[in-house]
């Protein structure tokens, strides 16, 4: 199917409304460590346990762990030891078939956003149905009606209606990582793994996206794991940070007991006056942001 010739979207284009995920049960990890082959123990004993659709920003410094966490949850990278259950599924026993029909249930959103470029925005975030469409159904592009209604309605949602058939490398990076973003929720996940998401992006438009992730998780009750460099950016959108620091949870609390103690445990001595007194300038903004996105969830 090449550019323009593809099914005709906006006719298909309903307003329906994405399932909203229902969290009865829960997240939890224990006691997970991860020993790299040659030694390097990235992570040492982790417990976390979220219990309902929070929020919860993982900050540390580079090397400290939070990627192979991440990645250690939907098993792109195998655990050494522990336990990782969602809902009522243990995810590290799981075999090849097992684990492809789990991670339908684990959206996740990249930094360098893992786009097909020469496909379209559209293709692109159709693509977060492919765990679920028949194989033919997927090589053919013939996605159901409600899944195409369901592409408009996130492609909507995250601003990039008019760009739908633009294809992926036209797009800036904010743009791009919308796509990313849209194509996680068509997989109406139990759980969004996100790692630094922001890391490519400019300050601006940053925080746009931090917000554009943290709004769509509240409206859909999906709990959120973020890794994140940018401690006020944590602090403004995080109903809960964890700091790792050599693997281990250094810290696990809300926004406003981050203190400059707390930084100092999490990446070592430095001078914190300024992130404490940005962060402490931001909290009276960020318990607004929290607050307004957490009225409008759930009164939506
Ligand atoms: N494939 C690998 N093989 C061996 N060691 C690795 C591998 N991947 C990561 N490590 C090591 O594991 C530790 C944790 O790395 P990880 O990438 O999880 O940290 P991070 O907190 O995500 O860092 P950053 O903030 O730079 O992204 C580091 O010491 C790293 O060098
Ligand atoms: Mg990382």
């Amino acid at each position: 199917m090449s550019m323009g010739e593809g099914p005709d979207y906006a006719n298909l284009f309903e307003s329906s409304s994405l399932l909203c995920t229902s969290w009865e049960t829960m997240f939890t990890i224990e006691g997970l460590s991860k020993r790299y082959p040659g030694g390097v123990k990235a992570l040492e004993k982790i417990d976390l346990r979220i219990d309902g659709p929070q929020v919860v920003m993982i900050i540390g410094s580079s090397g400290a762990g939070k990627s192979t966490l991440i990645r250690c949850i939907n098993r792109l990278i195998e655990p050494t030891t522990g336990s990782i259950r969602l809902h009522d599924l243990e995810i590290t026993s799981l075999g090849k078939r097992g684990l492809r029909k789990a991670r339908r249930r684990i959206g996740m959103i990249f930094q360098e956003y893992n786009l097909v470029d020469r496909l379209t925005v559209m293709e692109n975030v159709l693509s977060g149905r492919l765990g679920y469409v028949s194989f033919w159904q997927a090589y053919r592009r013939k996605y159901p009606a409600v899944d195409i209604s369901a592409a408009y309605e996130l492609l909507d949602r995250v601003g990039l209606l008019e760009n739908c058939n633009s294809r992926a490398d036209n797009l800036s990076g904010g743009q791009r990582q919308r796509v990313g973003i849209a194509r996680a929720l068509m997989q109406r996940p139990d759980l969004l793994l996100v790692d630094e998401p922001t890391a490519s992006l400019d300050p601006k438009t940053s925080r746009q996206i931090m917000r554009l992730v943290v709004e769509l998780a509240k409206e859909r009750g999906t709990p959120a794991i973020v890794n994140i460099h940018d401690v006020a950016l944590a602090r403004t959108f995080a109903d809960r940070i964890v700091g790792l620091a050599d693997g281990k949870v250094a810290f696990d609390g809300t926004a406003a007991e981050v203190t400059d103690q707390v930084l100092t445990d999490i990446y070592g001595e430095e001078d914190w006056s300024t992130t404490i007194k940005k962060g402490a300038e931001e909290n009276g903004e960020n318990n607004n942001v929290m607050t307004k996105i957490n009225r409008e969830s759930s009164a939506g």
